[in-house]
């Protein structure tokens, strides 16, 4: 199922969707669903590369596409890029704050700059991204998207610094929400499941982690990128022009089972390395 066999292939034209961590992953995903729909694409992390072949892909789709170099954790370089989207495409109609680190380290043997590192492109990074658009987003009336995760309620085991970061992501997405809610703009967080072929599921979930995933997945399968991307179009489009404060979670619905099999598989394959 193609997006634009669904909804009006311009539901998006002459909007802008800015994308950080855009170059990969879900957050490409997401700039997919975007570009389908007619939106012009501005894609932002630090692997300039990465970002311009991620171009080719969107420029396919018939978007114009801006790639821009910044690292999230820089206040200065992601006002930047913010301004250069906005020099060629006007100002961002949707902020997808998508940029993120992680990796399996139990909390006692990680370092207070392992900790750092990721609260820092997680949480500060989604900081970065939501005061630097906020005269664009006044100007458009605009929506921020926020990635959030499972582990920002429930504890996975060797997740410390993600599931604080996810946490205060939250956090954050509410907080906005309440108070720039009265210049028309609307904050959402999407948590998503583990999503198939991405780095963070490959770095994630292994072995029989991933099996852990599956028995507890209610829809039994990983999600696809686009399953993330169907939900950001959702929260952007003008029929969810009353939702703001929410997460949304799309994870087939293992949250309801919770991570205990995965903290217990991940716990014996931290045990046998
Ligand atoms: N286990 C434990 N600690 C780790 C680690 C791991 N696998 N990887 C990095 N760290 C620690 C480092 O040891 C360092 O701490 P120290 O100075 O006390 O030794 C700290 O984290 C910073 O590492 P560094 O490699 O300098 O950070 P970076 O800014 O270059 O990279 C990361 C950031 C670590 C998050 C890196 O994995 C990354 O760039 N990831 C981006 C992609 C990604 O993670 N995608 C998946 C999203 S789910």
């Amino acid at each position: 199922m193609k997006i634009a066999d669904v909804l009006a292939r311009d539901l998006f034209r002459g909007k802008t969707a800015f994308i950080t961590g855009g170059g990969s992953g879900i957050n490409l995903g997401i700039a997919r669903n975007f570009a389908a729909l007619g939106a012009n694409i501005t894609i932002c992390s630090r692997d300039l590369g990465k970002l311009d072949r991620a171009a080719v892909e969107l420029r396919a789709l018939g978007a114009q596409v801006l790639t821009v170099s910044a690292d999230v954790r820089d206040a200065k370089a992601v006002a930047a890029a913010l301004e250069t989207s906005q020099a060629q495409f006007g100002p961002a109609d949707v902020v997808i704050s998508g940029a993120a680190g992680n990796f399996i380290c139990e909390a006692e043997k990680l370092s207070p700059n392992g900790f750092k590192t990721v609260i820092d492109i997680d949480l500060l990074g989604s900081f970065n991204v939501s005061r630097c658009a906020l005269d664009q987003l006044k100007a458009t009336r605009g929506s921020l998207i926020f990635i959030s995760a499972g582990l920002a309620w429930l504890p996975y085991s060797h997740q410390t610094h993600a599931a604080a970061a996810k946490a205060g992501i939250d956090a954050l997405m509410k907080n906005l929400a309440l108070e720039w809610g009265r210049y028309g703009i609307r904050a959402n967080s999407i948590a998503p499941g583990y999503i198939g072929e991405t780095e963070g599921t490959d770095r994630l979930a292994q072995g029989p982690v991933l099996d852990a995933v599956l028995q507890t997945t209610p829809l039994a399968r990983l999600g696809t990128t686009d399953d993330i991307g169907h939900a950001a179009v959702f929260l952007a489009s003008p029929i969810a022009t009353f939702i703001t404060g929410s997460v949304v979670v799309v994870d087939g619905g293992h949250y309801l089972e919770g991570p205990a099999l995965l903290n217990a598989a991940q716990r014996k394959l931290s045990a046998q390395a």
